[in-house]
């Protein structure tokens, strides 16, 4: 992807005489570049009937201000501000509704989550992929914000009853910053000693989530490069943002890294 013309002229041309993946490159697709703002909605189906959960954006780039490589996602937030009542009807009929519809019409019998990747481009829903699941670090967002217990939520989707839940969502924003290795998402030291904070000190609307770590005796230690993800729930995103960070700061491990900017929506 690139914004520059000649830039993506010479890149079609090496890939069309085979210079840049051999003969994988040989069939081109060429699509509209979309210049948006990312969301991703989500929704649960029973094949028939289908409700949409909170609406979320999470943070791939290592850096402040989304620079740098990409990750599994460094932090995220839900709802998403620019979200607005008029966007979540036109994701509603231009993309959930015919998405159930053309599952039902190719007879896919599905029940569970669905995940559209979308661009909003001038106040227009792009679906940029669809996914059959939540999204890490989306799920740490918007399950807390999930007012309905999941496994009746879960019983009634595989059962076909979704149509007789009420699926109840929190007023609440959420926030997640992800505590990552040092080195992440490049190769990253495993193994080293994690404090974590004194339950008493986490308030009710802080959640830690475990992600790469492991027990080694009696301590807890890194496992990974996505070591936990420090969740904070607020009336307002700022709230929420501000619980999340509170905590991730209670977290020591050496080398540890997040990033300063989630919550920020420029
Ligand atoms: N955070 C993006 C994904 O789970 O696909």
């Amino acid at each position: 992807m690139t914004e520059d013309y000649s830039e993506a002229d010479k890149a079609v041309r090496d890939m069309i005489r085979g210079a840049a993946f051999g003969d994988a490159g040989k069939e081109v697709v060429i699509e509209e570049f979309l210049k948006g703002v990312e969301v991703s909605m989500f929704a649960v189906t029973d094949g028939e009937a289908w409700r949409l959960l909170p609406s979320a954006m999470d943070y791939k780039r290592i850096g402040e201000g989304n620079t740098g490589p990409n990750t599994g996602g460094m932090g995220a937030i839900s709802p998403v501000p620019h979200v607005t009542p008029e966007f979540m009807e036109k994701v509603k009929n231009q993309v959930v509704i015919p998405t159930i519809r053309g599952i039902q019409r190719d007879g896919i019998p599905y029940r569970g989550f669905l995940f559209f990747g979308l661009m909003k481009v001038q106040g227009d829903p792009y679906v940029i992929e669809y996914n059959c699941r939540l999204g890490d670090p989306e799920t740490q967002i918007i399950l807390p914000l999930l007012e309905t217990d999941l496994l009746h939520l879960m019983d009634g989707l595989s059962n076909g009853l979704l149509s007789e839940i009420d699926v109840s969502i929190s007023p609440k924003a959420a926030a997640t910053v992800t505590l990552a290795s040092q080195g992440y998402p490049g190769d990253y030291a495993k193994g080293k000693k994690i404090l974590l904070p004194n339950p008493k000190d986490r308030s009710d609307h802080q959640l830690l989530f475990h992600a790469g770590t492991r027990l080694d005796g009696d301590e807890v230690v890194t496992a990974g490069g996505r070591v936990m993800a420090s969740v904070g729930l607020g009336a307002e995103l700022e709230k929420a943002v501000e619980k999340a960070y509170e905590l991730a700061e209670k977290v020591e491990f050496e080398g540890v890294q997040f990033r300063s900017d989630i919550g920020s929506v420029g």
